[in-house]
């Protein structure tokens, strides 16, 4: 096992997170079996859970991957912990929350997750790449975007929250800042020679493993891919160049 992966993901298929970006559930679940092979997570995100709901996170966990829903929940205390209650009960083991709702909220979730005791990790995801400085001064925040991510990925650290989503630029000072403390999962990844697509600032699986990622969430590469289970396996030797 590299030194620098958390004890819970040992190898580079399993810090692989596959986004299951597609329309139906008939089609999520033919793309994550062709790759399941080469990856360690899906993740539901909210497209296809608001049009499939539980059956979807149930499949991903029946192809022996474990199951990150992204639904980067953002309520009142009472409803985020009765709603971490119900992702334990479905079995998942990333769930997304929004560090902006706060230390009560936050705090509610982890207790709620405690409670339920089945090995959920929740993320704390901080300020949405796609948001700017305007949008953080509409929103009253006068600070610059990473001032921001660096004041919300504090509050969700001292709140208990395990980990956080972040993007490749923001990964050596949230490890710098945290150490293992704190699982850190990065969108935006290519392999070196890949479309882009509309990400706009990308980092290579071992450029972001390097920068301090456990789990990379790498979409479009795969699924695209003309084999995309080769292309899995492709990015999992790559994580695993990385003394
Ligand atoms: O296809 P691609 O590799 O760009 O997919 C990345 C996945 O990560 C998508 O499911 C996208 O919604 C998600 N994501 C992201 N950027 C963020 C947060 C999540 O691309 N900042």
């Amino acid at each position: 096992m590299s030194s620098a992966a958390p004890a819970e993901t040992p190898s580079g298929r399993a810090r692989l997170v596959f986004p299951l970006d597609y329309a139906s559930l008939s089609e999520a679940r033919a793309g994550a079996e062709r790759v399941c092979a080469g990856v360690g997570v899906l993740k539901v995100g909210l497209e296809l859970f608001v049009r499939e709901g539980p059956p979807a996170a149930k499949f991903a966990a029946e192809l022996g991957c474990r199951v990150f829903l992204d639904l980067k929940l953002h309520d009142i205390p009472e409803t985020v912990s009765r709603a971490v209650a119900s992702a334990c009960q479905l079995g998942v083991d990333y769930l997304t929350v929004h560090a902006s709702g706060g230390p009560g909220m936050l705090e509610a979730a982890v207790r709620s997750a405690a409670r339920e005791n089945t090995g959920l990790k929740l993320l704390a995801v901080t300020v949405l790449t796609s948001s700017d400085q305007g949008d953080l001064l509409a929103t009253g925040v006068a600070d610059a975007p990473a001032a921001q991510v660096l004041r919300l990925a504090h509050l969700a650290h001292r709140a208990g929250v395990p980990g956080l989503v972040c993007s490749a630029l923001e990964l050596s000072v949230l490890r710098a800042q945290f150490g293992r403390d704190l699982v850190l999962v990065t969108p935006g990844i290519r392999p070196a020679g890949a479309d882009a697509g509309d990400q706009k600032r990308v980092a290579t699986p071992a450029d972001a493993v390097r920068a301090g990622a456990d789990l990379l969430v790498i979409g479009r590469p795969i699924r695209d891919s003309p084999d995309p289970l080769a292309a899995a396996l492709a990015i999992v030797r790559a994580i695993e160049s990385v003394p």
